[in-house]
């Protein structure tokens, strides 16, 4: 890492989406190939002392839950001290930190072990956005099991309360930081340094609640495919056409029913691009959305490269994740490629379609889903098949919808 150790530590009132925040930067920056773990404090709490404290345990002017909070928080910042020493790359100390006091304990220690402190502050005094979150997620979190959605809404009304009387905002002096206002209404950034703390802020301008889902489907079946080769930029087979045909009165009657607002992206590869006409709709192709480049492998079967090029066959079994086609890609470049599509993503407000390939549907699954990057080349993504994922608060619904070629192109695919 060029910039070494980092450390962002949230700051906020309770309910102002600071898990959620914090959760999508460790997912984004793992992604990209950071080390990154959440260090969350309220997890600390449930795990030691039970998760059952009524909003009287969070009162500043009750000392034996202030001091039993102190501890279960330098308990938290421990662990994370230790685990960046000992090879993690990024924490994320998430927390409220409302007190001037508790964010000058956590920069001292952070900076007696060298680790570079990013206090990332969500402020929101939208009472709509404020009331939806307690009820959506707070109201429905383990510290309420068996509580009824009334009374734990009053209760965690009370405990925001209580934190209100001491919350500070983070000040210049501080160093660095970036608030994010009203759910990026308006963003501030001071003394950010280093390309990690710069991509999280720029990350930060994306992110929104509005709901919206995701639409992802590899191309249909490709001439290429027929034959078992990777890569080419061929058409669709008469099978690949008829899925295409199917995917366009599916988009209709599903995706963007009568004519509901619907983003579509392809590659610029071909048959993406056929894919995707039949819809008759506007689309946006992106070169960044092409498939793994399979450089000299390029329009080879596996059963070739196996033959012809043993060396390279062997060292692809052994790291499919890092290898590196000669003079072509890795999933891991293939990554990287995609961050300005995961960006987008990220900043639309409506559902998007995305027509791709093979890789590159892994590897944007693997950041919805939220599952390790390295096991990108095992997700498994079907041919003709439509893949609806749905950010929820803290993760992500996952539908399949497999389509069967269109009634028209039977012919076709039985002569596939
Ligand atoms: C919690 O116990 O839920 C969080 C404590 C805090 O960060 O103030």
């Amino acid at each position: 890492m060029a910039n070494g150790k980092i450390a962002f530590a949230m700051v906020g009132l309770p309910a102002r989406g600071k898990t959620y925040m914090a959760r999508k930067i460790a997912r984004y920056l793992s992604w990209l190939g950071h080390d990154t773990r959440v260090f969350n404090v309220g997890s600390y709490r449930r795990n030691r002392i039970g998760a059952r404290q009524t909003h009287e345990f969070f009162d500043p002017e009750n000392p034996s839950g202030a001091e039993a909070r102190r501890q279960l928080a330098l308990a938290a910042l421990d662990d994370m001290l230790g685990w960046l020493r000992s090879g993690g790359d990024v924490a994320i100390y998430d927390a409220t930190n409302s007190s001037r006091a508790r964010r000058d304990l956590l920069r001292a220690a952070c900076a007696e072990r060298g680790v570079e402190l990013v206090f990332v502050e969500s402020v929101c005094d939208d009472a709509t956005i404020v009331d939806a979150n307690v009820r959506l997620t707070k109201a429905r979190s383990p510290d309420y099991a068996d509580v009824d959605a009334d009374t734990a809404v009053r209760d965690f009304l009370a405990r925001i309360h209580h934190y209100e009387h001491s919350y500070q905002t983070v000040s210049d002096d501080e160093g660095a930081y970036v608030r994010v206002i009203d759910v990026g209404r308006k963003v501030e950034a001071h003394r950010i340094r280093g390309s990690i703390a710069a991509r999280v802020v720029y990350f930060l301008l994306n992110l929104h609640i509005q709901p919206r889902s995701f639409w992802l489907t590899r191309h249909g079946e490709s001439e290429a495919n027929v034959l078992g080769a990777i890569g080419g930029d061929t058409g669709l087979s008469l099978r690949g056409q008829g899925y295409a045909d199917a995917l366009a009165e599916f988009v209709h009657a599903r995706v963007a029913p009568g004519g509901s607002p619907l983003v579509v992206w392809t590659s610029t590869l071909q048959r993406t691009i056929a894919t995707a006409a039949p819809l008759g709709l506007p689309t946006t192709r992106w070169k960044a959305l092409d498939e793994i480049d399979a450089g000299r492998c390029d329009g080879m079967t596996y059963a070739e490269i196996a033959g012809q090029m043993p060396e390279e066959w062997a060292a692809r079994q052994t790291d499919k994740f890092r290898y590196r086609y000669p003079r072509g890609e890795s999933y891991e470049d293939v990554i990287t490629r995609l961050e300005p599509i995961l960006l987008g993503l990220e900043r639309e407000r409506t559902p998007v379609l995305v027509v791709a390939h093979q890789a590159v549907i892994r590897a944007l699954y693997a950041y919805l889903l939220d599952r390790p990057a390295a096991e990108c080349p095992r997700i498994d993504v079907p041919l003709h098949t439509v893949l609806e994922l749905t950010p929820t608060a803290y993760g992500c619904d996952e539908k399949r919808w497999p389509l069967a070629p269109s009634p028209l192109d039977q012919e076709g695919f039985r002569a596939v």
